[in-house]
């Protein structure tokens, strides 16, 4: 495979933030400098940086410290398409493309190459500077673990985690007062993070955005387990399920944002209708962006280790519009053609799901 010719790199950081963004950059840093002698810089604040040539250098010093650091010390931005950037005008804002101006900065800057971290609107925007001609590697970050070809994202396992333990904590009041407790989880549109949380906190019921729910039957479950002397029910939901109507429940839309719904505030619903249904008392509770705060865990440190690796490694071997991706037990490349614009969502037969269903689980149903 052809070499590329790489004397400096580019990183960014795009989309809503996760634990292991940092971890990247210092691995992607490190490996590029000591490896192979480039010299790298940040980006800041995802797109926007690299359509106004706001970077910082990068180098040894700059990243020490950082692997167990939630955040990104590049800052992040999950509004700002450089294909359809905001520019103010006399009459107000319009959108243009800049992507010629990304183009002549790279040059101005001396920058080979971008390792790009991101989820999908950011691999998308990624897919297309690389079809424009620009090296690059993408490295597949968010809490949702909602990105096709990877196995998992970073962030995800530690969001888990995060979501898990306030579970636990729900548990025990949800006892002592006999009550319906329902806790609402980040994912957008994919039950990711639901189900794992779910399974792993032990929770009665799960509801996530790729299965239909019946509140009446979710109802007599519950009626069943008071009966059988379990007169509290823990109930995760997912952001993303519908509302007992068919729409989807959003606190606000983002403009400018490549997908603008800020889902939430599913969860208070469907605890007063399940309060009104069995007759038990009902509380809900909204993790939010508790999920994607704080330090990795040592999966999420790892994962990014080896994506950040990779990514130097993929593009000193010559590869572009690639991503990293975990397949297995590997890390592998595809092409960031196959990510672009797709979601991965929980499939019918997934494991976690028949194993609940042979627990009795209640999945909505
Ligand atoms: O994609 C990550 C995520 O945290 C989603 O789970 C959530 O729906 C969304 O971002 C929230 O976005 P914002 O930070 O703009 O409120």
């Amino acid at each position: 495979m052809p070499m590329n010719k790489i004397s400096k790199i580019g990183i960014l950081t795009g989309g809503g933030d996760c634990p292991g963004l940092n971890a990247v950059i210092r691995t992607v840093v490190r490996c590029g400098i000591h490896q192979y002698g480039w010299e790298a810089v940040g980006f800041k604040d995802g797109y926007r940086g690299l359509v106004l040539n706001d970077y910082l250098p990068l180098d040894f010093d700059s990243v020490a410290g950082l692997l167990d650091k939630g955040g990104t010390i590049l800052g992040t931005s999950n509004r700002d398409n450089p294909f359809a950037f905001p520019v103010a005008t006399p009459e107000g804002e319009e959108l243009r493309d800049m992507s010629a101006q990304v183009h002549a900065n790279l040059q101005e800057d001396g920058i080979d190459a971008l390792v790009i971290i991101g989820g999908d609107g950011t691999m998308t925007a990624a897919e297309l500077f690389s079809q424009q001609g620009i090296p690059v590697i993408g490295v597949p970050k968010t809490i949702d673990n909602d990105l096709i070809g990877t196995d998992y994202t970073f962030g995800f396992q530690t969001a888990v985690e995060t979501a898990t333990e306030a579970i636990d904590k729900i548990h025990s009041t949800a006892e002592s007062h006999h009550r319906l407790m329902v806790v609402e989880v980040m994912g957008r549109y994919a039950g990711w993070i639901a189900l794992h949380a779910g399974m792993s906190s032990g929770a009665d019921i799960i509801l996530i955005p790729e299965l239909a729910y019946d509140l009446d039957a979710i109802a007599a479950t519950i009626r069943r387990r008071a009966a059988a002397g379990k007169h509290f029910s823990i109930i995760v939901v997912s952001e993303g399920i519908r509302h007992p109507q068919g729409h989807l429940v959003s606190q606000r839309t983002v403009k400018n944002s490549p997908d603008p719904i800020r889902l939430g505030g599913i969860g208070p619903v469907i605890a007063a209708e399940l309060e009104t249904r069995s007759g038990i008392e009902a509380r809900s509770v909204v993790l939010g962006h508790l999920q994607r705060g704080g330090s990795p865990n040592p999966f999420d440190r790892i994962l990014a280790t080896r994506f950040g690796a990779a990514a130097v490694e993929a593009l000193a071997a010559g590869q572009k519009g690639q991503m990293v991706a975990l397949q297995g037990t590997h890390i592998d490349t595809i092409p960031l053609s196959m990510v672009a614009s797709k979601q991965k969502l929980v499939p019918a037969d997934h494991e976690l799901l028949r194993i609940g269903r042979e627990m009795g689980i209640c999945f909505g149903s």
